[in-house]
This record gives structure tokens, sequence and C-alpha cells, in this order.
């Protein structure tokens, strides 16, 4: 089935209205051909459970043909072997469309693979006419001795410049060196990006991107040396100059006509290091004819980067919870000309409720329902998680990160640590590298999917198969789809309880302004919602602590004949007292 074209499109698109997105992760979601590592037609069998979510759309992570280095974020209209073939991928698409769902994918354009045929032959002379399509400097020379052209830490740990013995330059990557930068610059290159990482997708049927790294492309061209702030260490961090270069707003804007412009199609960009409301409605409101929507990395942030290194952990208060919340949710606003979306989880971050709530046995079920509540209240789009309609939590802390981590960020930054000389003459860093990993390494958010009590929570089709990454303990403790199937208090249906009232009540839930009601309270988050004419309003009472808390009902609501419309624990209406990790939310 091919998108529409561009002469239909007069109607809204799609996901204007505000569409709950379920992200898949294809190596941990299920595996089908038994051969421990997830594939394409392990979606396709579990397309009736997406389903059943009520979501609208699903967007998968990549699963094109790659070295896997960093999981496959890479460009290639092939598919990565072990995931199947195109035909099992165009079946994806089609089996989706049946579903009456929306599929996106992903979008790594920023960089390639250093196995990809462009940077194979640009590395292969200086004089090959793909040289220009990576970055490519002669070393700093000091004092006779050969450097890299800056001291900028890769995001990945180590420098952000490879040293290519055979043509005698540095080329950069923002990622691993196997993830050679792409050049933007150079018109022939965006052309080909355009046709081969694009138009091939969207004229095959799919309906949107994920956009990775978006606000990456354009470089400061001059390469300036970042601010010393670690001494002890080469390499200095450098996301301010990574993201949001000089020539970012023509690249989206030309990326847009040519492509996205011409189909229905939703782009949802990366954007780190951004923290202004001006800039960021720069690239999404409609008039920048740029993106549709972003993921915001502070929230996401909170708990982590505080210190050189991105995993080590920082102390958060809920105060800064609601204020980054209610900073997200200001692009919901009609007058933003913008669209707002909210994720707690993805391949990047690790579970939410052991991050944000807790995972303690005891309160793990209601921290999963609070989380679900603040999620699906949000004005604008929403992505779910796959595991996180379970309330997945994260691996215990006697996993072994040396030998049971797989990620490649948590290795190097892990590896990183271990060597820094200021660490080594301070044991407690350690200690806090390492509980950093514990709570927010990406390997968390990785393991596989866990759909039953059977052998490896019934990821692999075959109960012998050992799957790539340990399977989590946690799916024999009811943490598993089948489990909670037929348990009307489950996790699992109050996500699908939620998603059919957030869609039932589309002008609060969907397109409501957001109000914070008590900004300095670190133990609660109480929030309205008012319908855009004044004629409804919801109430979100949301206890993030494991004491119970008082809280009142605000004029909006005792204004008017109110209903309890959630309660988490059952409680009653007139109950003006939340239990620990209690949810609730009235409507008047
Ligand atoms: C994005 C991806 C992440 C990846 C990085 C480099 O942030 O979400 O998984 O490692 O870009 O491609």
């Amino acid at each position: 089935m091919v998108n529409a074209p561009a002469e239909q499109k007069k109607l809204p698109s799609w996901w204007s209205g505000g569409s709950v997105v379920y992200q898949i992760y294809p190596a941990s979601f299920k595996d089908d051909n038994g051969d421990g590592y997830g594939d394409l037609r392990g979606i396709i069998n579990k397309l009736g459970h997406i389903k059943s979510l009520g979501v609208d759309a699903i967007w998968i992570c990549p699963h094109y043909k790659s070295p896997r280095v960093d999981e496959g974020l890479y460009v290639d209209t092939d598919i990565h072997e072990p995931f199947g073939t195109r035909e099992d991928c165009q079946e994806l698409i089609d089996a989706v469309h049946a579903h009456g769902m929306k599929i996106m994918f992903d979008l790594v354009v920023n960089h390639c693979s250093d196995q990809h045929a462009w940077f194979k032959e640009s590395r292969s002379s200086k004089t090959n006419p793909k040289r220009d399509w990576f970055y490519w400097k002669p070393p700093r020379m000091i004092d006779g001795v050969r450097h890299p052209p800056n001291n900028w830490r890769s995001c990945f740990g180590g420098s952000v410049w490879e040293w290519d013995e055979h043509t005698q330059e540095y080329y950069l990557h923002y990622f691993c060196p196997e993830q050679p930068d792409l050049n933007w610059e150079n018109p022939e290159t965006r052309q080909a990006i355009y046709n081969d990482a694009i138009r091939y997708w969207l004229d095959r049927g799919v309906d949107g991107f994920r956009i990775d790294t978006v606000n990456m492309y354009s470089k400061y061209l001059d390469f300036p040396d970042a601010k010393v702030v670690a001494p002890e260490t080469l390499w200095q961090p450098a996301g301010d100059f990574f993201s949001n270069g000089p020539r970012l707003q023509e690249f989206l804007r030309e990326m847009r006509k040519e492509t996205f412009s011409k189909y229905d199609c939703f782009t949802i960009g990366e954007l780190p290091n951004t923290p202004s409301l001006e800039k960021i409605l720069s690239y999404i409101s409609t008039d920048a004819e740029a993106l549709d929507c972003t993921i915001l990395f502070d929230l996401a942030d909170l708990d982590h980067r505080g210190g050189q290194y991105p995993l080590m952990g920082r102390n958060w208060a809920l105060s800064q919870f609601k204020a980054l919340t209610a900073f997200a949710q200001q692009l919901a606003e009609p007058e933003h000309k913008a669209h707002a979306l909210t994720y707690l989880e993805n391949h990047d971050q690790a579970r939410s409720v052991t991050r944000y709530a807790s995972d303690a046995p005891e309160h793990r079920l209601t921290s999963s329902k609070l989380l679900a509540t603040y999620l699906l209240t949000l004005s604008g789009s929403i992505i779910i998680y796959e595991g996180q309609e379970i309330g997945m939590i994260n691996a215990p802390k006697d996993w072994d990160i040396d030998t049971e981590y797989l990620d490649v960020n948590t290795i190097n930054t892990w590896r990183e640590i271990k060597h820094d000389a200021k660490v080594q003459n301070d044991p407690s860093l350690l200690e806090r590298g390492r509980a950093g990993i514990q709570l927010t390494a990406r390997d968390h958010a990785r393991t596989p999917m866990q759909w039953d009590g059977s052998e490896n929570a019934g990821f692999s089709s075959n109960p012998d198969a050992k799957p790539w990454y340990r399977v989590m303990e946690s799916y024999a403790e009811g943490l598993n789809v089948a489990a909670q199937e037929d348990d009307p208090n489950s996790t699992l249906n109050f996500y699908r309880q939620l998603v059919s009232l957030r869609k039932a009540h589309k002008d609060l839930f969907i397109l409501g302004r957001f109000q914070l009601l008590d900004p300095g309270n670190d133990q609660t988050m109480l929030f309205t919602k008012t319908a855009l004419d004044g004629s409804q309003v919801a109430f979100v009472a949301l206890n993030f602590s494991a004491e119970k808390q008082p809280f009142e009902l605000p004029i909006e609501l005792t204004a008017r004949q109110n209903q309890l419309l959630i309660s988490t624990l059952g409680k009653s209406s007139e109950s003006r007292e939340l239990d620990a990790y209690e949810a609730r939310v009235y409507l008047a």
C-alpha cells in the first residue's frame, strides 16, 4: 500500500489530532524464528497485542542492515538479516495497516556505518568523488606529535576523531568510530539521503519517522576546542557544539520540502541540548516547516549526567520533574502552533517505574499506574515503549556490569570511569558511576519483552534458544503479558483503559490546556487540563512518594459538579488523601 500522494493531502494529517505511538525495539520484542534474537515476523505475530492497547501507530527502532555496533543506527535500504527480509518488512507494513494502525520507521542520517558503501568509497582515497561525503581533517601537530583536530569527547567516549591510516587523515564521528558523520554541507550527499533513506520507505507505505539526532546535521565547521572542564582527561564534553549548527534550519526545511511534505507523514525529531522554547519552536511550529514534533531530553536526563560521564547519577526533585513537564506542555498551546510529545521510556532510557517512582514489590503496580496516568493525561502525542504497558522494571543490582550489560555506551563509559585517575583516588566516584549505570543505562530497556511465564518469558519461539540479552527474572513475578491479560487490576489493562479514556475525553487529555497547581511540592504533582473552550476541566492528582499525602480539589472542580474518573486504588471520591504512589483523575 503506497502512502498518500501530495495532491490528496488536504485533510489534517493522521497524527495531528494527537496519537499514541507504541515503540518497538525489534531485537528484543519477539523472536519468531527461534534464534534468540527478535525479528520482523515476531512483530507481525504480536500486532494483535499492540492493537489491543488502542494505540494509533507503531515506531520500530532501526531494523536496517548494519554491523550493529550501536544496535543498528545506520542508513540502509536493506534489512538486517537476523530480522528478516525485505518481503517480511513489506508484509509488516501491510499488516500494520490492515490492523488499522500506522507504521513509523527510524531515520538515522546524521551518520552511517563505516561498512556502508558510501564510507568505504570515501575512505578509499583523498580524491574519491565521495571523499567529501564525510568530514575528513588533517592532524593537528603539536611538538611534532599527531593529535586529533580538536578536543571533543564523542557521545560514547573517546575523541570524536578517528585516525585513518590509509589516507593519513582523521574522520569525524559524534558517536562510535564505526558511525562516521555524513557531510550535510554537500548537496549530493543530501540528495542521496533523501532518496535512499526517506523516499524509499515512504514509497513502500511507511507513515513517518522518528528522526535520530536531527539537530546534529549542521556542524560548526571551524570545529573549535570545547572548554576544558575535566583537565584530567583528554576529551571534553562538547554537546553544545554538536547541536543546532548554523545551517540546521535550512537543511531541515529542504529535507521536508523534498520528501515528507509530499506524503501524509509524521516526523518526530530528537533535539538533544536544546533547552530554549524559542529554539524548539523554530523547528516544530507549523510556520517553521521543518519537523512535526520533538523528543526532548531534559526530563529523561534529570537523574543522570551529573558529572563528566553521561551515566553518573544525580539527585533530582519532583518539583524539577514538574517544571520540565510544564515546559514541554507549553508546546501544545494553540498560540505556539506546534505539537507536544511526551515519553517516559524508550530504547535509550531505563525503566520509568524504577527511575521516577518505586519498583519495590509492594509499590511497583501502583507506581506503573501512577506513571501511566501522568503520561496519558498530557496533551499532544504519547510514546509507550514495549514493556512499559506491563510495568517492566530495571535489571536487579546483582547483574554484573562487566559481563551482562551489552550497550556500547555503558561499556565505554564504565571503562572510562574505571580508568579515570580521579576515580581511582576516590572510590566513592566508582560507586556513583555504578549506581548511575544501575539506574539509567540503556540496557535496562533492551532486555527481552516478557510475554508469559514460560522459559525466558516466552520471548523466543524456541525454548532452548539463548536470548541475546539476559531475560529479567521479574517475568516470573507477574511482569508478563499473559499473567496480566486476564487480571482486571493489572498494569496492562490499566493502560488499555487509559488509552481509551484519553480518546473519549480528547478535548481534555489530548487538546486541553495544562496548568500545574503546586509547583514547589516535592511529593505530589497536581495539575488541571482544561478544554480550550472552557466547557470541561480535569484534575489530575499524583502521589510520587511512599507516604500518604493530602490534597485539595481546586476551585475549578469544586465550583462545578465533579466525578472521580480514575482512582488507581479504588478510593472514594470524597477522600482527600492520596495513598503511596496513588493517582486520581477527577472531571468537572
Ligand atoms: C539516538 C538514538 C540512540 C543512538 C544515537 C546515535 O540518540 O536514539 O539509540 O545511540 O542516536 O545514533
